[in-house]
């Protein structure tokens, strides 16, 4: 039997699944969230596949058995392009959403032909990455950029850290490409870390760009998929855990300001 009270578990290898979820909120203010950081394994961009994979089947059999939540959305484009079917297959009790490359609404949207994806290094060597390309924008040049560095930096961003725009600016510009007189018209936000840097990008762009992020489109998917619910659901607090125990103050001022409550580890 569902519990509408149970929590909508929102997961990450750290502060990038807000991006998603501040627009869940927006859709669902009546729901409870959790919010797992995997502070420990961050970043997930430099990991080898098969270690990631049973790191995160191990990790969410502990969560799934701990928080038992009624939709779990993976917001993390690393994580989601190598096992979003493997949870579903392992854990089929629950309801997985996950937050893949939008290059299927770029190659709808491109004028140009030319489309980039700004990702971890393991989200653009993922083989679910290049069937998206296969699959939906073939008759395109998709370039895809893999940062190692961006991830980290819109941590330290959030964090109030200062970021040395050079570096910035280095990982971005593969990303701007020009072909036979036509230029890259979409950048696709292919991690959920980097809608928080958008303002740097924008103002380190070679030349004006739609920017794709599929917050929204995720946090309607997500709403799509609950229960209807009839009763009123409890009230409860939003909390998020780590697993790893760095709290320091930034990081609960953060998740604060996010209307969480910094609940330990996982
Ligand atoms: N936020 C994650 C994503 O969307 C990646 C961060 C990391 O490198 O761990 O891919």
């Amino acid at each position: 039997m569902v519990n509408h009270s149970s929590p909508i578990l929102f997961f990450d290898s750290g502060i990038g699944g807000l991006t998603v979820l501040r627009k869940a909120r927006v859709l669902m203010p009546e729901r409870r969230f959790v919010y797992i950081v995997d502070n420990k394994g961050f970043p997930y961009g430099l990991w080898k596949e098969d270690k990631l994979r049973l790191h995160l089947l191990t990790l969410f059999g502990r969560i799934l058995k701990k928080y038992k939540p009624l939709l779990c959305v993976i917001a993390c484009n690393t994580a989601s392009t190598l096992v979003l079917g493997d949870l579903r297959t392992a854990f089929p009790d629950y309801s997985f959403v996950g937050t893949v490359p939008a290059i299927k609404m770029a190659a709808k949207h491109t004028r140009s032909g030319l489309i980039s994806v700004l990702a971890t290094p393991g989200t653009v060597r993922r083989a679910y990455t290049q069937d998206l390309i296969t699959s939906f924008a073939s008759q395109y040049f998709v370039q895809l950029v893999g940062s190692e560095r961006l991830a980290g930096y819109a941590e330290d961003y959030l964090r109030g850290q200062t970021v040395d725009l050079n570096v910035i600016k280095a990982e971005l510009l593969p990303c701007f490409v020009e072909q036979n007189g036509k230029y890259t018209d979409i950048i696709v936000l292919a991690c959920t870390h980097y809608p928080f840097l958008i303002n740097i990008f924008r103002k380190l762009a070679l030349w004006p760009v739609d920017w794709l992020d599929p917050a929204e489109a995720i946090a309607q998917r997500a709403c799509s998929l609950l229960p209807p619910c009839r009763n009123k659901i409890e009230p409860g607090e939003d909390i998020a855990c780590f697993t790893v125990a760095q709290m320091d103050f930034t990081v609960r001022r953060l998740f604060h300001s996010f209307g969480f409550k910094c609940a330990g580890l996982v």
